[in-house]
């Protein structure tokens, strides 16, 4: 068990490796690792003292006066002996062939990279275990919130069967900017650039992607569930509008980009999207780029982490934290192995309230829209409508619980009658919330 000094510091003469010192190589030199390499610098308040002691990059020449030296040579950087590699290139070739090569070797490999867990982790994880060493990813979900290890390590609090997520901060930057007034998406998406929220190219965060990559390693993590991200159902927030956010306050909730999985029945039902979050849930607070989780578990009532889900310097720091534990010797070695978990494919959302759109040139009689939802089992809760004089004309509803099979034939029985364009998107009330 790793032993600390009074104020908690880790005493570097447990540590395994050289008079307290950790080398570190790191596979790519981008935002992440830039900000790894200088907070590594400062590493003397964590205990044992971080040592960059090579970088890969593409082109070491083209980086003159660099903060470590510097190789575009994998082989010659595993060779120099490091006790961690950090991968930060992001993707997945070469990371995956580089990790693999890493943890074959027996060399402890941290990474960011939620791509490459989310794609290849029964591989590396395999390979982890073959080269009997660890491969940490704390930093690949809600970066700057250490949630990931803490529930590895603690099997009780830790027996995850449902999450409800904001896991992607340019979505929620863009929404929450909707909400308080920018005009549409595309403006809000600028916005979300210029302050250096959204990556040059947004399409992974705006459609979904990025999140589900998140989620799919969430649920291997915390449910020792093997899910492809593709099967994970996906819809972007590029369908809605500034309207749809205020009809959502209106009817006590908000829209949040919801990253959603529930495998309590023993079966995985997954999703990520737009959702009506009400507003007594913890995800309806989240502002900006901020990330969050609640986690439902068998032995306590939900649990709630948010915080900064990016950043280099939070990413940063969440990563050493990865790179000493990686080296110091665990009281439970296996907590962040035998982690390999079982296919499985994502069923949708089946019973849910519904937040409904309707579109239409001429406005659609209430009453009748009722009696028609009605005759396929699905009760309105609540309603609201644009100026009659505005075309289209739009109206919005809030619906009881039903299956989603009901609400989607409600919706293509009422555009068809009627020629209206129909969207729902699910709620994440509950009884208990
Ligand atoms: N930025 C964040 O706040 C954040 C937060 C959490 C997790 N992450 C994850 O951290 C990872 C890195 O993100 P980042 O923001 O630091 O990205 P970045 O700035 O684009 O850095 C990636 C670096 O890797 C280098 N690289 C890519 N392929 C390479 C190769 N084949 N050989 C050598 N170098 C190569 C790139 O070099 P070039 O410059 O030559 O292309 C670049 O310098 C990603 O997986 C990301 O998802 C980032």
């Amino acid at each position: 068990m790793p032993v600390r000094d009074q104020i908690g510091r880790i005493d570097t003469t447990a540590v395994r490796h050289d008079a307290g010192r950790i080398r570190v190589a790191l596979l790519g030199l981008g935002k992440v690792g830039t900000a790894v390499s200088r907070l590594a610098a400062r590493s003397d308040i964590m205990g044992p003292i971080i040592d960059i002691s090579g970088a890969l990059v593409r082109d070491a020449s083209q980086r003159p006066g660099a903060c470590c030296p510097l190789t575009s040579d994998a082989t010659t950087l595993f060779d120099s002996g490091p006790d961690v590699v950090v991968e930060v290139l992001g993707g997945t070739e070469p990371a995956r062939q580089l990790v693999l090569a890493a943890l074959e070797r027996g060399i402890p490999v941290v990474t960011a990279n939620k791509t490459l867990v989310a794609a290849h982790g029964e591989e590396l994880l395999a390979a982890a275990e073959r080269g009997d060493t660890a491969l940490r990813y704390e930093a690949a979900v809600i970066a700057g919130v250490p949630f990931l290890g803490t529930l590895a390590r603690r099997p009780l609090a830790g027996s995850i069967r449902r999450i409800e997520a904001v896991l992607n901060g340019t979505t929620n930057f863009v929404l929450s900017e909707l909400e308080a007034g920018a005009a549409d998406l595309c403006t809000a998406l600028a916005d979300a650039e210029r302050r250096g929220f959204a990556e040059p190219d947004p399409s992974k965060d705006v459609s979904g992607t990025d999140a589900a990559e998140k989620l799919a390693l969430l649920v291997r993590h915390l449910g020792t569930l093997a899910v492809a991200t593709s099967d994970i159902p996906t819809t972007g927030i590029d369908g809605l509008t500034r309207l749809d956010l205020l009809r959502a306050i209106d009817f006590g909730g908000t829209l949040k980009p919801v990253a959603f999985a529930d495998w309590s029945d023993g079966s995985l039902t997954a999703f990520v999207g737009p959702a009506f979050v009400p507003l007594t849930h913890p995800l309806s607070n989240l502002r900006g780029a901020d990330n969050g989780i609640r986690v439902h578990g068998d032995h306590s009532p939900p649990v709630f982490f948010a915080g900064a889900g990016a950043g280099p310097d939070a990413t940063a720091a969440t990563i050493l934290d990865d790179v000493v534990e990686s080296v110091v010797p665990s009281d439970r070695p296996s907590a962040w192995r035998d982690r390999v978990g079982r296919r499985c494919c994502p069923a949708p959302l089946g019973r849910a309230p519904w937040f409904v759109r309707l579109q239409s040139i001429d406005r659609l009689p209430a009453l009748d829209v009722a009696d028609l939802f009605a005759s396929y089992g699905v009760w309105m809760r609540r309603t609201s409508e644009t100026d009659r004089r505005t075309v289209p004309s739009t109206t919005w509803l809030l619906t009881h619980p039903c299956p989603s099979a009901s609400v989607q034939a409600a919706l293509t029985a009422l555009s068809s009658a009627t020629g209206c364009r129909a969207s729902c998107w699910p709620s994440l009330e509950r009884d208990s919330d």
